[in-house]
């Protein structure tokens, strides 16, 4: 029993499975047809049409999505890539396992997502990308997508975290060249194990994309381009399918949940709330306060039951992968290495019932911080 008496248990997330996932799977499993059937091709339509690009594959998971983006936009060795340090590793590594230099840069701090003005003075002759993440689910500055068209630089959305977002009525992963989605199964959308999406916005990418996840083939003997096994099962797509159609009201009562969050802790002394960029339906994939004694507050939340989480306790440019190597950052990101000693994630998933959120309101109201 918590402090308070409640006996309530709150995770950071929960699974949600119907009975028409149900039956979709053992559907699938009796069809025999368990890759590259009509569930990937209506899964990757469907996808790309709910983010509003012209195209796009399922693929393996959001960290291979992101190396697929890369190589169909030709970044290799010696070339340079824009990317926050705020950010979970594989936004980083997708650029160093295709032989490319991670530029790192800071972030706007009240929003989380990289810094358009950061962005600017790192490109160089070398800068063949900027990955721009919508972090927690906001939204990134799009000022982003201009700088990349004015300096010929395509932006990839790492969209891993944002799905059903918009910013100006616009969904997330309609802005840049490409975007790519995970649904691990803790992201506001999933798909029964590792799973991902590449989109893209440009009619020339929407085949090199399906090649690349699948060796590169023109027909069943023809190899024509490099490329490898990134493809997703026919089971986990038709379980996407399924999902989907329940996405835009989880992110009503994701948004729901958050706006409950912000009107009880606007006037906390000690916390400090996550701020709406302009114009946007925030994706909530994760709802990040920042507190001061963080070690406190969650040894308290613990002792209350909920659960709590750290995105990310280390910046990416000191995570030990980037401390050898030279790939060290040039830059100085004060930002990023402060937020990172003060955020903390709390429950935000839609299947937290009513009871659940005032439980986490209260206790928080009660901290003494
Ligand atoms: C911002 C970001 N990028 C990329 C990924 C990688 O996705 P996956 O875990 O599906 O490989 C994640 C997921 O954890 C993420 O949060």
């Amino acid at each position: 029993m918590g402090m308070n008496g409640s006996n309530l248990s709150v995770p950071m997330g929960r699974m949600y499975i119907s009975e028409e996932m149900r039956e979709v799977t053992m559907d699938i499993l009796e069809s025999g047809s368990w890759i590259k059937g009509p569930e990937s091709k209506k899964f990757g339509k469907e996808w790309a049409e709910y983010c509003g690009a012209v195209g796009g594959s399922p693929c393996s998971n959001g960290s291979v999505a992101l190396i697929a983006a890369l190589r169909v936009l030709g970044v290799k060795h010696g070339d340079e890539v824009i990317v926050p340090s705020h950010t979970y590793i594989s936004s980083a590594t997708c650029i160093s396992i295709v032989g490319a230099k991670p530029v790192f840069v800071e972030i706007e701090e009240e929003y989380y997502t990289i810094d358009p003005k950061k962005v600017e003075e790192a490109i160089t002759q070398k800068t063949k990308a900027i990955i721009a993440v919508h972090l927690y689910g906001q939204p990134v500055n799009p000022e982003i997508f201009e700088i990349g068209k004015k300096n010929n630089i395509p932006v990839i959305e790492d969209a891993a975290q944002g799905h059903g977002g918009k910013l100006n009525g616009k969904m997330i992963g309609s802005f840049g060249d490409i975007a790519t989605f995970s649904f691990f199964p803790s992201k506001n959308m999933a798909v029964g194990g590792d799973g991902g999406a590449i989109t893209t916005t440009r009619m020339d990418l929407v085949e090199k994309i399906g090649k690349f996840i699948d060796h590169g083939r023109t027909s069943k003997y023809i190899n024509e381009s490099l490329g490898t096994n990134f493809r997703l099962s026919e089971i986990q797509c038709g379980i996407g399918r399924v999902q989907l159609r329940s996405l835009d009201s989880w992110v009503i009562r994701r948004n729901e949940i958050a706006s409950k969050y912000h009107d009880s802790f606007e006037s906390l002394p000690w916390a400090r709330e996550p701020k709406i960029r302009e114009g946007a339906l925030h994706a909530w994939h994760q709802y990040v306060l920042r507190v001061p004694d963080r070690d406190k507050f969650q040894e308290y939340m613990k002792e209350n039951g909920i659960s709590t989480g750290i995105h990310y306790p280390i910046p990416c440019h000191l995570q030990p992968v980037y401390l050898d190597g030279g790939f060290g950052s040039e830059e100085n990101l004060e930002k990023t290495e402060r937020i990172c000693e003060e955020i903390v994630s709390i429950p935000v998933f839609p299947l937290l019932s009513d009871e659940e959120v005032e439980h986490v309101i209260s206790t928080i109201e009660r901290f003494e911080g």
